[in-house]
């Protein structure tokens, strides 16, 4: 069926669009109209199963009612509040709600509108939770080589995709990298953690000697790097990088935007790897991606940290106009409420090993030189055409639009994340489009 021609022409659109081939896609748009549980409606109806989730934050499905009628009655009945020295009782339920969930004493929260934003804002709370404490000298902030962690200047720069960082100036100052984790040659074709690599976490060290570990504020990670081509931690690794954090005052922070919210089979991926860190960015499956919201949760120590001095001072000078918007916190708590009555922040655990099986079914097709998975995660990675790396992967994706399903791909890595209702005979029917196309992408 080419339905094309239906598709109103896009090309003089002035809609610069984010990550995109703008104009690429204005002449051959792929348009989505609607959606409903695992799938998405082209504008001619036809129907896409739904492989990473949106962007890898509708976790309980599309157009879900109790989310849609909890944001159609807070519309109408308080539309927008002042979060500044102000407040609304949704905000203050949506906390305690969120936080019960939290591992450790990560019961504090930090409402933002997104991923990006809750990144920069774990950022900006360590640098000024050491100073609160008189240790102002930790000026620098770690991240790692293909790390991502959203687009603001603070989560640029301690990111580690290359193609996002090199356009935009030096970015902030004082910022290092460790390396990424991402070995094929010893980790090919891995179920879950890869065996090999748990020492690359010694890479901090190497840092800790040359700037002194004295003026390193935080170490930002992704539990699992997905955005970056889904970069399983190796056994030990994330261990490791706590022990020499610990060792060396060094507050860890775990980039939860993907991890979070049932993807690894519990509430938040830090649970799964049983790594407790000191502060969790978390945005995307808080709302199950109807309204923009993020929150960064942080350690007893770090909220009391701030809790001193006069009564009359505002203790963290950040925030943003839409934080703890009613909107958001009202589908934030309908989100939270269709999770557990479905059992959706333990369900990726139970899907696990039938998902793994139809992942790794697809080793052998043709240029596929690494599958590897964790959760309700997949990725496909495929061997890069001679000089035009990435060209691939986007006929991939653009393949899979025409065969019934809508996948992200990142570079020439698919990375599969669909919605945590997901049925196996759709998982079945997912792998069963992907191994067509990877059988038609030469
Ligand atoms: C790990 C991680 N951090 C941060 C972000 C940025 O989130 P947002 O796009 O909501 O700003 C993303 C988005 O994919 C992400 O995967």
């Amino acid at each position: 069926m080419n339905d094309r021609a239906t598709v109103p022409t896009l090309e003089n659109s002035a809609f610069f669009m984010p990550f995109s081939m703008n104009r690429q896609f204005k002449k051959a748009p792929r348009l989505i109209a609607r959606a409903e549980g695992m799938h998405y409606y082209t504008p001619e109806g036809r129907k896409l199963i739904d492989g990473t989730s949106g962007l890898w934050c509708v976790n309980a499905g599309h157009c879900r009612e109790k989310i849609v009628k909890a944001v159609q009655k807070q519309v109408a009945e308080l539309d927008f509040a002042p979060a500044f020295q102000m407040g609304h009782p949704l905000a203050f339920e949506f906390a305690d709600r969120i936080a019960a969930l939290a591992p450790g004493d990560l019961k504090r929260v930090f409402f933002t509108n997104s991923g990006s934003e809750s990144v920069d804002t774990a950022l900006k709370l360590a640098l000024a939770y050491h100073r609160a404490r008189g240790e102002g000298h930790r000026i620098r902030l770690i991240g790692r080589e293909r790390g991502y962690h959203g687009v603001n200047f603070g989560g640029t720069a301690v990111g580690g995709v290359v193609g996002n960082r090199k356009i935009f100036g030096a970015l902030v100052a004082g910022v290092d990298h460790i390396r990424h984790t991402h070995d094929l040659e010893k980790n090919a074709f891995s179920r879950g953690q890869p065996k090999h690599g748990a020492e690359l976490a010694d890479d901090l060290e190497r840092l800790c000697a040359l700037h002194d570990a004295s003026t390193i504020a935080a170490v930002i990670v992704e539990p699992v790097a997905c955005s970056g081509g889904v970069l399983v931690p190796p056994v030990g690794y994330l261990e490791r990088l706590r022990a020499i954090c610990d060792k060396h005052g060094i507050l860890l922070i775990f980039d939860e935007v993907i991890t979070a919210w049932g993807r690894l089979g519990k509430p938040f991926g830090a649970q799964h790897f049983g790594v407790l860190p000191d502060l969790i960015a978390t945005a995307k499956g808080i709302t199950n991606g109807t309204v923009p919201m993020g929150a960064v949760f942080m350690r007893e120590r770090i909220y009391q940290a701030f809790m001193t001095g006069p009564e009359n001072a505002i203790e963290m000078p950040h925030g943003y106009t839409y934080s703890s918007h009613p909107l958001a916190c009202a589908a934030g708590l309908a989100t939270m409420q269709v999770y557990e009555e479905e059992g959706l922040l333990t369900r990726a655990a139970e899907l696990w090993p039938y998902w793994e099986e139809q992942a790794h079914a697809l080793k052998g097709l043709p240029n596929v030189i690494d599958i590897r998975n964790i959760g309700l995660i997949a990725a496909i990675e495929l061997a890069p055409r001679a000089g035009a790396p990435g060209m691939r992967g986007l006929d991939a994706h653009t393949k899979a639009f025409e065969k019934g399903a809508y996948i992200r791909v990142a570079g020439d890595i698919i990375a599969l994340a669909p919605p945590l209702i997901i049925r196996k005979e759709e998982i079945d029917q997912l792998f069963e489009i992907v191994r067509g196309v990877l059988k038609t992408t030469n």
